[in-house]
């Protein structure tokens, strides 16, 4: 059975009685146990309503979501989420912000620091603790959120255009520490990106969306070995298959 299963879920917003969105339409789709899945597809297709979902913020109009067979009902620990902007408290240190869900669970700042050092150590910013995220780049600022993130211990990472903001290299070379920190953890990732690229370096299997409403249009498994190689000629016939797939989408 799926880690996570997503069972016929629809979403409308509604804005008026004479306006609303439908942002998923009926998608059915199963993420395996430490399945690194990415989500690619056209600017409102849902891509964010979807993960939202699954991390218990927001709730389907139709459908359900389970997680080890569990019905998903609300926000929990067991789901980490890490956002495209920047979302670490400004008004606290670097280690605050990692320890902010272990406190919220009740655990003592002590113990709570101490475990913190761990995930500072993963992200490579143990120097860094006493910092506050104003002194941090932003490729930083992402690391931290990913240490804040592990440290629930969540089974399932939930990722929405991570590295959306960064520079190209910086992008890189975190894409490779969150494929270490994936091995090392054995979590379960789901990661949303406009980088077909980046899908194609990172994923083990691509969902690509439709054009809004949102539909489920292709599941591409991405069979390459790993380590990979980004500029290998298995690599660049899979990203230009899925580039003109997703041109097509852009353009209805
Ligand atoms: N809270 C909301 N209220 C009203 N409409 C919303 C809300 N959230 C999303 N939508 C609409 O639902 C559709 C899907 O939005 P969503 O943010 O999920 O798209 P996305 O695939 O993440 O897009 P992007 O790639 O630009 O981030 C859009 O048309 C958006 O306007
Ligand atoms: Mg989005």
């Amino acid at each position: 059975m799926g880690k996570v299963k997503v069972v016929n879920v629809s979403r409308r917003f509604i804005k008026d009685k004479d306006t609303s969105t439908l942002a998923l339409d009926n998608i059915s789709m199963e993420v395996d146990d430490k399945e690194f899945v990415c989500f690619v597809g056209p600017s409102g297709c849902g891509k964010t309503t979807l993960l939202r979902i699954i991390s218990g913020l927001d709730s389907p109009d139709e459908g359900e979501v389970y997680l080890d067979g569990i019905k998903i009902e609300s926000p929990g620990p067991d789901r980490g989420m890490v956002f495209q902007e920047y979302s670490l408290f400004p008004w606290k240190s670097v280690a605050d912000n990692v320890i902010f869900g272990p406190r919220m669970r009740g655990i003592k700042k002590k113990d709570a620091l101490e475990e913190a050092e761990k995930y500072l150590e993963l992200v490579g910013l143990q120097q860094f603790r006493h910092s506050f995220p104003y002194e941090l780049s932003g490729g930083m600022k992402q690391r931290v959120a990913i240490a804040r993130a592990l440290a629930n211990e969540p089974s399932v990472l939930l990722m929405d255009e991570p590295f959306g903001a960064l520079d190209a290299q910086t992008r890189n070379i975190l894409q490779q520490e969150l494929l270490d920190i994936w091995k090392k953890k054995h979590i379960t990732i789901l990661f949303v990106t406009h980088s077909v690229d980046e899908a194609v370096f990172l994923a083990d299997k691509i969902v690509l969306m439709s054009a809004r409403p949102g539909k489920i249009k292709e599941v591409i498994n991405v069979d390459l070995p790993r380590p990979r190689e980004r500029t290998s000629p298995e690599a660049n016939v899979l990203r230009d298959r899925i580039l003109k797939s997703l041109l097509k989408e852009q353009n209805k």
